[in-house]
């Protein structure tokens, strides 16, 4: 598969903090890959790093060969490559159906702002249809139908998760990056939780990259490994060989075993 995203050398200092040291890691396209790492081993700063919202101080992101280190979020985000939060980013007092809306009308909005001409006045960009249809088949992805008229408050800890994954998908991401989807959702939430978020962001076309501290999610369902520690990849290889790995077992997973 050829490499949809490179990140070369990447490196981050906030003062004396050092967030990212030398990061290096080529991301195949269409495929599904796992950050691993101990709390402030840096693997949020490689999402930001690559959304755009942290600049690295050295080193160079490439995106289908383009190089996107110098550009602001909103035009990576336009280019194809999104984002959830640790947090996700709802609109409380608003329904479920009504939070995928105002999503597609800041994607619509901006798309007319570009002056981005599709077929059909209204169409939303990589769907061909119109928000109200994009927003229903999103639903429907993501098992969240039968929450459709409840406000986003109200929602279980796994249905507020979907959700917030779910308005990531309304700019048809190429690649999506999720930072810890299954954080707040009970152990046996998890497992059908991740399988409904894969086969749904998978099938929309996206290359996905998560953030993920429980080990029997990541050889689950990562196809490949980026394990961090002290701000750089220690392993970089399929589950069971990373999570095999002598440094990986001793600085990552705890299993000295
Ligand atoms: N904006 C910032 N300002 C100052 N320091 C920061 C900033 N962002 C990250 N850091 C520091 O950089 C290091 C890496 O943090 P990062 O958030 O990337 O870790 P992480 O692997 O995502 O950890 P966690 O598993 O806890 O989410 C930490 O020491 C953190 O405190
Ligand atoms: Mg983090």
């Amino acid at each position: 598969m050829p490499v949809i995203l490179d990140a070369r050398g990447l490196c981050k200092n906030f003062g004396a903090v050092t967030a990212a040291a030398e990061v290096n890691a080529a991301i195949e396209k269409d495929s599904v890959v796992g950050l691993i790492g101990t709390n402030g081993a840096g693997k949020t700063t490689f999402i930001n790093m690559i959304t755009g919202y942290i600049k690295p101080d050295q080193g160079t992101i490439e995106y289908e060969g383009r190089d996107i280190t110098p550009l602001p979020p909103r035009d990576i985000t336009r280019l194809g490559i999104c984002r959830s939060f640790q947090i996700p980013q709802l609109y409380p007092s608003l329904t479920v159906y009504e939070n995928m809306l105002v999503g597609l009308g800041i994607v619509l909005r901006n798309a007319r702002l570009a002056g981005f001409f599709h077929r059909r006045e209204g169409d939303v960009p990589g769907y061909g249809k119109p928000a109200h249809e994009v927003a229903e088949h999103l639903l429907e992805r993501f098992g969240l139908a039968d929450y459709r008229d409840r406000n986003a408050q109200v929602l279980p800890g796994g249905a507020r998760k979907l959700l917030d994954i779910a308005l990531t998908m309304v700019a048809k991401p190429r690649i999506l990056l999720l930072d810890e989807p299954t954080s707040g959702v009970s152990a046996q939430e998890k497992f059908g939780m991740m399988q409904m978020v894969l086969d749904a962001v998978r099938a929309e076309g996206a290359t996905v990259l998560f953030v993920e501290h429980d080990m029997e999610v990541v050889s689950r369902f990562a196809q490949r490994v980026l394990a961090f520690y002290d701000w750089r990849i220690i392993a970089d290889a399929p589950p069971q060989a990373a999570l095999a790995d002598e440094n990986v077992r001793r600085y990552v997973s705890g299993n000295r075993a």
